[in-house]
């Protein structure tokens, strides 16, 4: 990795954990996981005395991992100068947030920075909420969940989130198996339903995947699976994880498992450089 790429990385990690309220010791946990994840990726950074701004290129799109306005009046300037160097770069499109191994955030906050995301004349894709659980005090189910344990079974899960839900899900999953963190229920023999803990900014303390074969819902799957990687993340010390990239009409189901200490409405924007 360059050193400029370093510095960049950094600087958008100071940025998120000062916008997160999160403890300044992360700083180096954080920033040590998402360079290394960034090692092998292509990537767009800006770095041009008016801030810092970081995009990771993922087919024909980028995904933008953080912004460091050195004043927020900047972040307009840092935007438009990410769009540019990725469309030359041959993107076109430039997602607000995640949802790659990468990510720092799902979107932007409502509220900050749509100015300038606005003003590159991006679009709504989706809303979506980033919840803050309390997984202290949630129950181990005792029966019906199993802690994935080997590498195969891992492989099987990811292979089929990936079919059916999306590639960084299996990227998640597989990194919170190297911490072993992947909790998962089976039906017939077949992997049903999943959830994890630490598949990105292990640090930092985060939840998910979570996901349930469609045939399998509403039997409970999903709920043991979740309880069991919040009493995992509980058990490691977490007092609170972020649950990231959830939909309006599941928030009730995290509400039903541990107390939901803050939320947060975030906007994924895209950008489409085709012609710029
Ligand atoms: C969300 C999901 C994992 C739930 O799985 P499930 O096995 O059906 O969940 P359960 O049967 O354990 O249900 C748990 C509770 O959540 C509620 N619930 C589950 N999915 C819901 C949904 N999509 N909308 C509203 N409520 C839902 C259930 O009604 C249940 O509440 P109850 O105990 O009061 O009846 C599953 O619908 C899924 O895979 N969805 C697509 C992926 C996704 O959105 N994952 C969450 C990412 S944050």
């Amino acid at each position: 990795m360059s050193e400029s790429l370093e510095v960049v990385a950094r600087s958008v990690v100071r940025r998120w954990i000062d916008e997160e309220g999160l403890d300044r010791g992360l700083l180096d946990a954080v920033a040590d996981e998402l360079c290394a994840a960034l090692g092998g990726a292509t990537t767009v950074m800006v770095d041009d005395g008016t801030g810092a701004a970081l995009a990771v290129l993922d087919g024909s799109r980028a995904w933008c991992v953080g912004l460091d306005a050195r004043e927020s009046d900047n972040e307009t300037a840092l935007v438009a100068t990410l769009c540019a160097r990725a469309a030359q770069r041959g993107a076109s499109r430039l997602l607000s947030g995640g949802p790659a191994r990468w990510y720092l955030r799902s979107g932007v906050s409502s509220g900050e920075r749509e100015r300038a995301w606005v003003a590159a004349h991006a679009r709504v894709i989706a809303t979506h909420w980033d919840l803050w659980v309390d997984p202290r005090g949630v129950a181990m189910p005792a029966h019906d969940v199993e802690p994935v344990a080997s590498r195969a079974d891992c492989e099987q899960i990811a292979s089929w989130l990936e079919a059916e839900f999306s590639v960084a899900w299996a990227h998640e999953v597989r990194w919170a198996f190297a911490r072993g963190a992947v909790f998962a229920a089976r039906d017939a023999g077949e992997w049903v339903a999943v959830a994890a803990h630490s598949g990105h900014c292990a640090a930092a303390g985060t939840f998910g995947p979570l996901a349930t074969r469609e045939r399998a819902r509403g039997r409970g799957h999903g709920a043991r699976v979740a309880r069991a990687a919040l009493a995992s993340a509980a058990e490691r010390g977490f007092a609170r994880v972020c649950v990231p990239w959830v939909d309006r009409e599941v928030v009730r189901l995290y509400e039903g498992l541990a107390r939901v200490e803050a939320r947060a409405e975030r906007v994924l924007y895209a950008v489409d450089l085709l012609g710029r």
